[in-house]
C-alpha cells in the first residue's frame, strides 16, 4: 500500500470518526464511545431513549429503552432484566468481539451481552432506531447482526414481530415483569403456539390462562375488539418460513404498544393527548379465562341470572350435580346412549363464538366450507368444523378432532362453529328452523287472508246496509259480528254464547269480550286475584250471579291463537274433581282469556306458607290435599284420554274450593304428548325454579317424571310449611329438599315438620316424607310414577329407600320466583340453527 493512499484512507477514517462523534453519536454506541450510567441515547426522531434506569421504587439499575417524550417513564425494553446492577458503576460498551456488553466495576464477566456471531471485530456499531429497536450493524455492510426486537420483554412495539421463525426454530414472545419494581422474567408469557392450528396463547407458568385464539383473517378469534382499524394495521404470516404477527401504525405521530403486565393482562394502548388510552385488554371477564367451562361446553357471560356454562348442542353435563352447584369445570359429554357416528348425524351452527382450542385442530386452506362439512361428516372423530379464514366469505377448512375446549360466545362478534350432533338433536334443531320458516309462511298467509277478509267485510257491509234499507233494521244475526263493545251490550244478556260458526269446531263455550269486560269491571285492580308469568287472573261476576275466574294471557305469552284454542279444547274435555273446571274462553284480537270456575279459597300457598292460616289446615286436611293433588295428576298422566304433562305444578297452582278440596289449575304450560310417548324435549323451558326437575331445567327434557318431581317438592312443602326456595343460612344444604334429605338420613326428619302438626301423626308424616324424597330423586328413572305414588299414599307397605335428591344451589334462585328461560337458551334461540346431514 503506498503512503499517499494510506494517508487518504486515514484522513477519511478520521473524518468519519469526527462526523460520528459530533453528529451521529446521539443515537449510536461505537467501540470508542461506551454508555455509562447517566448517559442517555436518543433516537433520531427523538421518540425513544436508551440508558440506565431504576424501575418503580427499586434502587437497582437496569439498561433499558423508554419513550423519550412520555413524561412518566414508560419502559419498553430491558437488557439485563434478570441481573440488576446494585450501583451506578455499569458501562455498556463493545467487547473485543464486536458484541455489546454490560459490565460493572466488581465483576470480571459481563452481566449481559448481545450474542451476535460476528467474525470481523471492531467494525460494529449499535444504533437506537426511532422504532425503539436497538440494532447492532456491521458498519461496512449495514447488515443487522442483532436487534433488541428479537428479544422482547413485556412490550410489543409496532413492526416488532412476535412468533416463530420456522427455519431456525427461534421464537419471540412477550414475558411479563415480576412486579412494577422488578422487570425480571415474570410468570406470564404471550406468544403464538404452533401446535395443531396456530393460535395466540397467554400462559401462566407454562399452562394456558387465556387464548387469543387462531387468526381468522382479520383478527384473532378471541379478541373481538381487534377489528379492522385505519390507524393500527395488524398482519399475520403463516407459511413455511415463519409464523408471526406484527402490527404497524399508519400515523407516525401515534405511539402504540401492546403490553403484557404483571397481573397477566394484555392491553393495547395508544398515547394521545398526554395519556395512555387503553384500546382493548384481555382477559376481561371470567368467560375469557382458559377452560372456565369444561370441555364441550361454552361460556356465556351475558345472562347474569343464569349459570354461564352451557353444554354444546348434543352434549350433557358430565356431572349433573356439579353443574347444579354451578361448577362447570367438569364439562359435558355427548348425550349418553346416542351415537353421532354413521347414524344420521349432522351439524348445528353455533354463532358468534370464540373458536375452541385449536391445538387439536387441522386446517386445509384448499377446501371450501361445503367440502369441509363433508370431510368432517365422513370422519367420526371430527367434532366440529368452520372456515379457517373469514375473509371473502370464508376460506379453507378448520376441523377439530376431539373435545371442544374453551369456547365462549360474544354478543356481537365471533365466528360460526358447526358442531357434530346426533340425529335426534339434529331433528330438534331442524324442527326449530322449520318452525321459523313456517312462521314466515304463516305471516304471508295471514296478510293475504286479511286482505280477503277486508274484501268480504266490505261486501258484507254493503249487503247489510242494503238489507237494512230494504227490510228495516233487522238484527244482523251472526253473519258478521259487530265489533264495537257498545253494540255488544245491546244484545240479549246471555252470559255464555255458543259459537255459531260451524267452522270453529270447538265445543267449548266462547265468551264475548264485552261480557268479560263487564264481569271483571274492565279488569279493575280490585278484581285482580293474582299475577303469573303468563298473565293476570281476575275475579268476575256474570249477570246470572255466577262467579268466574278469568285468566288473561299476556300478549307476549308466545302462544298463537290456533295453538291456544287447541289447548283450550283439549283441556275442556278433562273432567276430574281435582282439576279446576274450565268454563270457556275468549279470543279478541291480541286478547286471549280462559274462564274458569271461581274458587273462593284461593290457592294452597296462601295457607301453607302463611303464619296464621297454616293452623287452619291440620294434618288430616293436608293429607287429603296431598292425595287429591296426586289423584289429579294421575288423571292427567294416565287416566284421561290424553297424556298430559302439567309442567308447572306448584303450591300457587293448587286451588282450594269451599271444602278445601284441592284442584290443580293453570294448564297454560301443559303439554299433551302422544299416548305412549312418555318423554319429550323442549327448547323453551318454562316453569318455576324450585319445582323444576333437573333434567327439565338443564336439558329441557320433560316427562311425567318431571311432574312427579314437582309433586315431591310440593308434598315436602305441605308437610314442612316451608318453601323449597327458602334460604337456609345455617346448614350445608342448599334448599328445603337438601335440608330434608340431610335430616331424614340422620333420622331427624320430624324436626323440620310444621310444628302445628300433631306428634301423634309422626309415623304417617314420616312415611309421606319418604314418598316425597322418592319423588325428588335426581334421576327421573328412579322416581315412581303417579300411580305408584297414589298407591303408596293409600297403602301401608314398605317403601324403597330414596337415593340422593337433585340439589339445587342457592344461586339458582333469583328475586323473581318464576323464571322463564328460553331453552339453553337466549343464545341458542337466536343463534343456533341447523344444517342437514347429507
Ligand atoms: C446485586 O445484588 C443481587 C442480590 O443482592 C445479586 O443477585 C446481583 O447479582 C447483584 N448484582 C451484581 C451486578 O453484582
Ligand atoms: C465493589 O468493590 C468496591 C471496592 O472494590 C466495594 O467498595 C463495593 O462495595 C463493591 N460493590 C459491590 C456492589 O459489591
Ligand atoms: C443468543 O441467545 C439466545 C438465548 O439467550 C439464543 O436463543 C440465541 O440462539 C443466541 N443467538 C446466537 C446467535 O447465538
Ligand atoms: C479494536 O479496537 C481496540 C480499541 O479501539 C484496539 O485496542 C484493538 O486492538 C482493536 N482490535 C482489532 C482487531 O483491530
Ligand atoms: C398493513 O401491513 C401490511 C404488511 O406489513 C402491508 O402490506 C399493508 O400495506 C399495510 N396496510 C396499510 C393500510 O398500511
Ligand atoms: C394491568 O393492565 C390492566 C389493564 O390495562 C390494568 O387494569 C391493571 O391495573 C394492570 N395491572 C398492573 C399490576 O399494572
Ligand atoms: C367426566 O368425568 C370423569 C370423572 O370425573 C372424568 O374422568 C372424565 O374425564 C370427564 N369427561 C370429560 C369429557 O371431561
Ligand atoms: C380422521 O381424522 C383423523 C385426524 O385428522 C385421522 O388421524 C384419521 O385417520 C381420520 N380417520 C379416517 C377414517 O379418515
Amino acid at each position: 500500500m503506498n503512503p499517499a493512499k494510506e494517508l487518504i484512507l486515514n484522513t477519511s477514517l478520521l473524518l468519519s470518526l469526527l462526523v460520528f462523534r459530533f453528529c451521529i453519536s446521539l443515537d449510536t454506541i461505537s467501540p470508542n464511545q461506551p454508555v455509562k450510567d447517566g448517559d442517555i441515547l436518543v433516537s433520531k426522531g427523538k421518540t425513544f431513549a436508551l440508558g440506565f434506569f431504576s424501575p418503580g421504587n427499586s434502587g437497582r439499575r437496569y439498561v433499558g429503552i423508554w419513550y423519550n417524550e412520555v413524561p412518566q417513564q414508560t419502559v419498553v425494553w430491558v437488557a439485563n432484566r434478570d441481573i440488576p446492577l446494585n450501583d451506578t458503576s455499569g458501562v455498556l460498551s463493545f467487547n473485543g468481539h464486536g458484541n455489546l456488553a454490560l459490565n460493572s466495576q466488581n465483576r470480571s464477566t459481563p452481566i449481559w451481552s448481545t450474542n451476535a456471531s460476528i467474525s470481523t471485530t471492531n467494525n460494529s456499531m449499535a444504533q437506537l432506531l426511532d422504532s425503539g429497536n436497538l440494532v447492532l450493524v456491521l458498519r461496512h455492510s449495514q447488515r443487522v447482526t442483532w436487534q433488541s426486537f428479537d428479544y422482547p420483554t413485556n412490550t410489543q412495539l409496532p413492526l416488532m414481530k412476535l412468533g416463530l421463525d420456522r427455519r431456525t426454530g427461534f421464537s419471540r414472545y412477550l414475558t411479563s415483569w415480576k412486579s412494577e419494581d422488578d422487570p425480571g422474567t415474570g410468570s406470564f408469557s404471550l406468544g403464538i403456539d404452533p401446535i395443531g392450528y396456530p393460535q395466540c396463547v397467554l400462559n401462566k407458568d407454562g399452562t394456558p390462562s387465556w387464548r387469543g385464539g387462531p387468526w381468522t383473517g382479520q383478527r384473532f378469534s378471541g379478541i373481538p375488539e381487534m377489528n379492522h382499524n385505519p390507524v393500527i394495521n395488524i398482519s399475520y404470516v403463516n407459511n413455511q418460513d415463519e409464523l408471526t404477527s406484527v402490527y404497524s401504525v399508519t400515523d407516525p405521530r401515534v405511539l402504540s404498544r401492546l403490553v403484557l403486565n404483571e397481573s397477566g393482562i394484555v392491553d393495547r394502548s395508544t398515547w394521545l393527548k398526554a395519556r395512555w388510552y387503553v384500546f382493548w385488554y384481555a382477559p376481561k371477564e371470567s368467560c375469557d379465562m382458559y377452560e372456565e367451562c369444561g370441555p364441550n361446553s361454552y361460556c356465556d357471560p351475558y345472562n347474569p341470572d343464569k349459570f354461564q356454562c352451557t353444554c354444546l348442542p348434543g352434549f350433557e353435563p358430565n356431572s349433573t350435580r356439579d353443574w347444579y352447584l354451578r361448577d362447570g369445570s367438569g364439562g359435558c359429554v355427548r348425550r349418553r346412549g346416542v351415537s353421532a357416528c354413521r347414524s344420521g348425524e349432522g351439524f348445528v351452527k353455533l354463532a358468534r363464538v370464540k373458536l375452541p382450542d385449536t391445538s387439536i385442530a387441522h386446517a386445509d386452506m384448499t377446501m371450501s366450507l361445503e367440502e369441509c362439512r363433508q370431510e368432517c361428516l365422513r370422519n367420526c372423530s371430527c367434532t366440529a368444523y368452520t372456515s379457517a379464514d373469514e375473509t371473502r366469505g370464508g376460506i379453507g377448512c378448520l376441523a377439530w378432532h376431539g373435545d371442544l375446549v374453551d369456547t365462549r360466545v360474544y354478543s356481537n362478534a365471533g365466528q360460526e362453529l358447526y358442531i357434530r350432533v346426533d340425529a335426534v338433536v339434529l331433528a330438534q334443531y331442524s324442527k326449530k328452523k322449520g318452525l321459523i320458516r313456517s312462521k314466515k309462511i304463516l305471516a304471508v298467509l295471514i296478510v293475504s287472508v286479511a286482505v280477503m277478509l277486508l274484501l268480504l267485510v266490505s261486501i258484507g257491509y254493503w249487503l247489510v246496509m242494503k238489507n237494512k234499507r230494504g227490510r228495516g233494521s233487522r238484527e244482523s244475526k251472526n253473519l258478521f259480528r259487530p265489533t264495537s263493545s257498545s253494540t255488544y251490550l245491546q244484545e240479549p244478556p246471555s252470559s255464555i254464547r255458543e259459537l255459531d260458526e260451524s267452522s270453529r269446531s270447538s265445543d267449548l263455550p266462547f265468551f264475548d269480550l264485552s261480557i268479560i269486560v263487564a264481569a271483571t269491571d274492565n279488569f279493575s285492580d280490585a278484581n285482580k286475584l293474582g299475577e303469573g308469568g303468563f298473565g293476570s287472573v281476575y275475579k268476575g261476576l256474570l249477570d246470572n250471579q255466577k262467579e268466574i275466574a278469568v285468566k288473561r294471557l299476556s300478549k307476549n305469552s308466545g302462544q298463537g291463537v290456533e295453538e291456544f284454542k287447541n289447548e283450550v279444547t283439549i283441556i275442556a274435555k278433562l273432567q276430574h274433581r281435582n282439576l279446576v273446571r274450565i268454563l270457556g274462553y275468549c279470543v279478541h284480537r291480541e286478547e286471549k282469556m280462559l274462564i274458569y270456575e271461581y274458587l273462593p279459597n284461593k290457592s294452597l300457598d296462601f295457607f301453607i306458607f302463611h303464619e296464621t292460616k297454616r293452623s287452619l289446615i291440620d294434618w288430616g286436611r293436608r293429607f287429603e290435599i296431598i292425595c287429591g293433588v296426586a289423584r289429579g295428576l294421575l288423571y292427567l298422566h294416565q287416566d284421561s284420554r290424553l297424556r298430559i304433562i302439567h309442567r308447572d305444578l306448584k303450591a300457587s297452582n293448587v286451588l282450594l274450593d269451599n271444602a278445601l278440596n284441592p284442584k290443580i289449575a293453570d294448564f297454560g304450560m301443559a303439554r299433551i304428548v302422544g299416548g305412549d310417548q312418555i318423554e319429550a324435549n323442549t327448547n323453551r323451558v318454562v316453569g318455576t325454579y324450585g319445582y323444576m326437575s333437573p333434567e327439565y331445567a338443564m336439558q329441557g327434557l320433560f316427562s311425567v317424571k318431571s311432574d312427579v318431581y314437582s309433586f315431591g317438592v310440593l308434598l315436602l312443602e305441605i308437610i314442612t310449611g316451608k318453601k323449597n326456595s327458602a334460604y337456609y343460612n345455617d346448614g350445608p344444604s342448599l334448599n328445603l329438599i337438601g335440608h330434608v334429605w340431610d335430616l331424614w338420613r340422620e333420622d331427624k326428619a320430624m324436626e323440620i315438620v310444621d310444628s302445628l302438626l300433631g306428634e301423634q301423626y309422626a309415623n304417617e308424616i314420616s312415611r309421606c316424607i319418604q314418598i316425597g324424597l322418592l319423588c325428588v330423586q335426581e334421576h327421573a328413572t328412579d322416581r315412581p310414577t303417579m300411580s305408584t305414588v297414589v298407591w303408596m299414599l293409600g297403602n301401608d307397605t314398605t317403601l324403597a329407600y330414596p337415593k340422593q335428591p337433585a340439589f339445587i344451589s342457592k344461586n339458582t334462585y333469583n328475586s323473581r320466583d318464576r323464571l322463564i328461560s328460553e331453552g339453553a337458551s337466549s343464545v341458542n334461540e337466536v343463534t343456533i340453527t341447523m344444517i342437514n346431514a347429507r
